[in-house]
């Protein structure tokens, strides 16, 4: 993954908001645009991987930036979300993806992405504080020697929380940018978010 220079994107393209409204989803254009932005700067051989799909739209953004691997993990817990679902609006808007449905932390736990390396990861799921910490840490084993980690919700004061104990404990790990949200004045980036930097550092 080129993260040197990466730059978080000014506007969004209009397909965003369209599709976004078509789709329905927990995110802004602009959240759309930044998990393109990185997902366009993998580097062959390298896996786009999400937690956290619901009804594709971060997914579909991704994917259609980045030919190669994509992964969405998603034990559709959640009201409204489906794999049928996801499916057809991947289908719908030109998105591709391997689904893998179950717990994200018993699948991370158990390998399911052995065999990966995963250049972006973007992760929209349980955004208690251990489950944020372990979201963070059990993607480790699989990260290119360059990556983004993508952390939603970055506002709220566990996910916040949660993220600083990470980048305190990990040395290979910070924070490229902080994008406020909604309860810091701008609504355009949802409930924040956070940009990690990972540098294997071999
Ligand atoms: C906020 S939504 C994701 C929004 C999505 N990124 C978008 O663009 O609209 C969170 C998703 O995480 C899933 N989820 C929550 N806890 C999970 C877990 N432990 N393992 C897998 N998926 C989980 C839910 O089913 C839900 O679909």
């Amino acid at each position: 993954m080129r993260v040197e220079d990466f730059e978080v994107p000014q506007e969004a393209d209009p397909f965003y908001p369209e599709m976004l409204d078509e789709v329905g989803g927990l995110a802004k254009p602009n959240n759309l645009a930044l998990v393109a932005a990185a997902a366009s700067r993998l580097e062959p051989g390298e896996s786009y991987v999400e937690i956290g799909s619901f009804k594709g739209a971060s997914l579909i953004a991704a994917s259609r930036a980045w030919d190669g691997d994509v992964v969405a993990i998603d034990d559709f817990s959640m009201g409204e979300g489906s794999r049928e679902r996801l499916e057809q609006n991947l289908a719908r808007f030109g998105g591709h993806a391997e689904i893998l449905e179950g717990d994200a932390f018993e699948l991370l736990r158990g390998g399911a992405l052995e065999g990966r390396r995963v250049g972006v990861y973007y992760y929209d799921a349980a955004h208690d504080y251990e489950s944020q910490l372990e979201g963070l840490r059990l993607i480790e084993p699989y990260l290119a020697e360059r990556a983004l980690l993508i952390v939603d919700d970055s506002d709220w004061e566990r996910v916040d929380r949660a993220i600083a104990d990470y980048l305190a404990e990990q040395p290979r790990a910070r924070e490229l940018a902080r994008l406020g949200g909604k309860d810091r004045g701008h609504p355009e980036w949802w409930e924040g978010v956070s940009i990690i930097a990972w540098s294997g550092g071999t």
